[in-house]
């Protein structure tokens, strides 16, 4: 596996600077692809451009470090289509994602409270009965779609932990319609980048289904304040949060903040879970190591908070899932001044890509970047700016310590209470859809008791583009283990 430069991006290469002439749609179409082809042709920094239009991409720490430390200049443009004044569209795009300069600030001063360790932490047992509760629906023998199974799950942690409510219903829908939102935004928002004639229609529905999704936000926001008990979930401290002046925030913006918490918590945490269950399947001594951990230092149980700080390998684990299958593969900024990046004097507003997808993978960061290999994580520092599935700096995730401990509770107790394998023969694929690395055609796995031995399976599918997998299946017996 390399980084291959293909053909579909016409290459007609500028001399003075790293620009490749080609389609911008492509970059939509196929994210990994066209990245890779780019960083094959320019390395760490690199523009597409068609018709006058530049797209720049970074690639490493060095300018993803300059644009990500600089806030001032960089402005986040997550959502580019915003929608009529007093639209649904405006007000759903109108959370932290999109904010910049001092009101990015204060509002992200509001919204931390409910993120900050001591809060997050009282969350801990909410999520182990979560666990426990979807464990008791699997049964030994069946064959589960463990991707749909995570996404569910995180659908029931994202309404009970961060809205504090329960309505299973309710919670799927809002997933439902968020995730269709999110991916409208972002096909259309590349539309109307290049000024393609073609999405005034779907500019039209996109509005449409930004009314019904705000509608159901502003049910789940009326239950919550209709509840007579002081909730400690994250939509009851946002109602009550207020700046140094003591002004709190309005119902566009709780809408606009809700929205945002809802779209990025439960698919990026529910495609971790899913690709850290797969990795871990794919590779038995790993797995099994995994095992031996968990059950020696939790005897079958959820951890405590003392106990996730003794579980080394568990974190080494999801470390390197999160490297070689990074469930936010890109992000963009917009420079909001001029600003000289790298070879390019960036005058207008032109949007910069950065990735972790391409950058996790890079021989600076580690060797055998695409193997799956926790033990690397021992000695293994980057910098910030190397490796970031949070991303970095002033707008770093604001949920990765939710997110980590959500990450660090689930996956003992399944690991503990069952064995998973991957079906033999089954077609995984992973496509970048709306910024995430999706598992586009499930995740089917069979689930066994612990007594049965850890083995691998063959599969087909393009995760083998992503993913260097042992090349035959492989078993881990019980003796193996022992000895
Ligand atoms: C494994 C799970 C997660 C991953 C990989 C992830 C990744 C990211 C990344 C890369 C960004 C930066 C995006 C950008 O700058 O354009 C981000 C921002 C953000 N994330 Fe997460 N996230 C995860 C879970 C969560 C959770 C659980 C929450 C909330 C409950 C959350 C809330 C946010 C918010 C509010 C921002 C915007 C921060 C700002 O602009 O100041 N994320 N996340």
């Amino acid at each position: 596996m390399g980084f291959n430069v293909g053909n579909s991006i016409l290459s007609i290469q500028s001399k003075a600077l790293p620009i490749t002439q080609g389609r911008l749609l492509d970059f939509p179409d196929d994210p990994f692809a066209c990245m890779r082809r780019l960083y094959q042709a320019h390395g760490e920094i690199a523009a597409l451009e068609e018709g006058g239009h530049r797209l720049i991409f970074v690639f490493g720490p060095r300018y993803t470090q300059q644009v990500l430390s600089d806030s001032k200049t960089f402005h986040s443009r997550f959502f580019a289509l915003r929608g009529p004044k007093n639209s649904a569209q405006r007000r759903l795009t109108s959370g932290l994602l999109t904010m910049n300069g001092e009101e990015h600030k204060r509002h992200r001063r509001m919204v931390f409270e409910p993120f900050q360790k001591k809060s997050i932490e009282k969350y801990r047992d909410a999520l182990a009965v979560l666990v426990e509760q979807m464990l008791q629906e699997w049964k030994a023998g069946q064959v589960r779609n463990i991707a749909r199974d995570m996404t569910q799950y995180m659908l029931r942690v994202t309404s009970s932990v961060l809205f504090g409510f329960d309505i299973p219903e309710l919670a799927f829908e809002i997933g439902r319609m968020t995730e269709r939102w999110v991916g409208m935004n972002h096909e259309l928002g590349m539309g109307a980048f290049i000024s393609d004639p073609g999405i005034t229609g779907a500019y039209s529905n996109l509005l449409e289904l930004a009314e019904k999704l705000e509608a159901q936000i502003r049910t789940m926001i009326a239950h919550r304040r209709a509840s007579s008990t002081v909730g400690n979930d994250v939509l009851s401290l946002l109602i009550r949060a207020r700046d140094e002046s003591g002004t709190g925030m309005t119902d566009a913006e709780l809408i606009g903040q809700a929205a945002v918490l809802f779209g990025a918590a439960h698919l990026t945490t529910a495609n971790t879970l899913t690709w850290t269950l797969f990795l871990l399947a794919q590779h038995p001594e790993v797995a099994s190591g995994l095992f031996d951990e968990l059950t020696g230092v939790l005897g079958g149980e959820a951890p405590t908070l003392e106990q996730l700080e003794q579980l080394p390998l568990l974190d080494r684990v999801i470390k390197e899932s999160m490297r070689v299958l990074p469930a936010s593969c890109y992000s963009q900024r917009i420079n909001a001044q001029p600003v000289q990046l790298g070879p390019f004097h960036l005058t207008g507003m032109t949007p910069i890509i950065f990735s972790q997808l391409i950058s996790h993978r890079l021989p600076d960061l580690c060797s055998q970047p695409e193997h799956f290999l926790p033990e690397r994580w021992s000695t293994l520092t980057p910098s910030p700016y190397a490796y970031f599935p949070f991303a970095a700096g002033p707008r770093m995730c604001l949920g990765a310590t939710l997110a980590q401990m959500t990450l660090r509770i689930t996956l003992p107790v399944i690991w503990q209470r069952f064995r998973l394998q991957v079906m033999s023969g089954a077609s995984i694929n992973a496509k970048v859809r709306s910024t995430m690395l999706f598992p586009t055609s499930g995740m089917p796995m069979l689930v066994s008791p612990i007594s049965v031995p850890f083995s691998s399976s063959n599969v087909t599918g393009n995760i083998h583009e992503l993913v260097e997998l042992p090349e035959t299946a492989r078993s881990i017996t019980a003796l193996a283990r022992a000895a």
